[in-house]
């Protein structure tokens, strides 16, 4: 093997010569954004791929979580959880909303529906889970506590592009979901995002709201964003949704690598796999117990000294950050299951072009540890 370091990601980038055709066409058309050709071709390709009603993109993941917020006038307090990364709860902030923080379920890392109720106040207005991961929330149960207490669901569906759930996309459930598509993710177009919408004038609002609110030439009807994507981003998805069935399947042999080289290795625990979903491989998250003979730290340290540079997805807890520790909610008590993965997690390099005799070595360096 190489001695180039191994990144936990590395973005998927088709052959540029594929791209310039693209580019081409955007030179000639001058069309550089606001809803040009690409933006229109990419909505309609990613709703047929994706299996999904309506989507609206933006121009990143962060941007569209603050306006699907605003979009369904969610405020008061939100329900989400401190596993995930900080633009989830930085997204409630930004409306004024204040994140109430409920712990999760460590066999899926997501919010653990028997904690949702109790965290319900006069002021609750929405719930916010993240299918970490990619790993599917427990949407059904999730559904049933909004319904019974008239609640939104916006999903923080960043990681679960393509993700399939019993057989559909995961996407379908709760009110919205919030895709990113950041270089560092399964689908890339250098930064991006989108909103998944069940019907087309919730997309409408959405439309608006990204485009400064903006309902025709001469009216505002909300004091809306600058969200959208560009037309040089939306080609670039076209030309990505091309290579995306061999990307996904390049991930999914390499988490099948992974689980059984490290299947039997002494104090490395793995998540199990979800039931019912064909999944995406987005992430591949070990768990270092106290048996195994490094602390986690230790083995990251060591791991980085070899050259292999794993991430602590998600460590520190949100709930631990300045601008959300003085929350009643985000007290340790309160977050025992986030707080035992957090200290124990690493993501283990994960990516289509990452060779077998590579996830071989980082096995084999869990493996042999001392
Ligand atoms: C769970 C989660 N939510 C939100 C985001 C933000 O997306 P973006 O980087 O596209 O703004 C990310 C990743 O970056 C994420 O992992």
């Amino acid at each position: 093997m190489s001695n180039k370091p191994i990144y936990v990601t590395q973005p998927y980038l088709p052959p540029l010569e594929e791209f310039i055709p693209y580019l081409e066409q955007i030179w000639d058309n001058k069309i550089l954004t606001n809803n040009g050709p690409f933006h229109k071709q990419l909505e309609q390709a990613l709703c047929d791929y994706l299996g999904v009603e309506h989507l609206a993109l933006f121009t990143n993941g962060t941007i569209a979580l603050v306006t699907a917020l605003q979009a369904l006038r969610i405020s008061g307090e939100v329900i989400t959880t401190p596993y995930s990364f900080v633009a989830t709860a930085h997204s409630l902030l930004w409306n004024n909303i204040k994140p109430v923080f409920v712990d999760i379920d460590p066999d899926t890392c997501n919010l653990d529906p028997d904690r949702i109720e109790e965290a319900i106040t006069p002021q609750t207005t929405a719930i916010m889970p993240v299918h970490c991961y990619g790993n599917p929330c427990a949407v059904e149960r999730i559904q049933k506590i909004a319904d019974t207490y008239g609640l939104k669901v916006i999903y923080d569906a960043a990681h679960a592009f393509g993700v399939q759930y019993k057989g559909e996309s995961l996407l379908k459930h709760g009110d919205l979901s919030v895709l990113s598509f950041h270089a560092t993710k399964v689908f890339n177009t250098f930064e991006g995002g989108a909103i998944v919408c069940p019907d087309a004038r919730t997309k409408q609002r959405i439309d608006y709201l990204k485009n400064f609110g903006f309902a025709d030439e001469v009216t505002v009807v909300a004091p809306g964003i600058n969200g959208k994507m560009n037309e040089v981003q939306a080609a670039f998805g076209m030309l990505q949704l091309e290579h995306i069935d061999e990307a996904l399947k390049r991930r999914l042999e390499i988490e099948a690598r992974y689980r059984e080289a490290l299947a039997d290795v002494a104090g490395i625990s793995l998540l199990p796999p979800p039931p019912d979903t064909h999944g995406n491989a987005s992430y591949f998250p070990i768990l270092v117990d106290d048996d195994y003979p490094l602390g986690r730290d230790a083995l990251y340290q060591k791991m980085k000294d070899a050259g292999i540079h794993g991430r602590r997805y998600f460590y520190p807890l949100i709930s631990d950050m300045p601008m959300y520790r003085g929350l009643p909610s985000a007290m340790a008590e309160n977050l025992k299951h986030a707080h035992q993965i957090a200290d124990r997690v690493i993501c283990l390099p994960i990516y289509p072009s990452l060779l077998d005799e590579q996830v071989d070595a980082v096995a084999a360096l869990i493996a042999k540890a001392k």
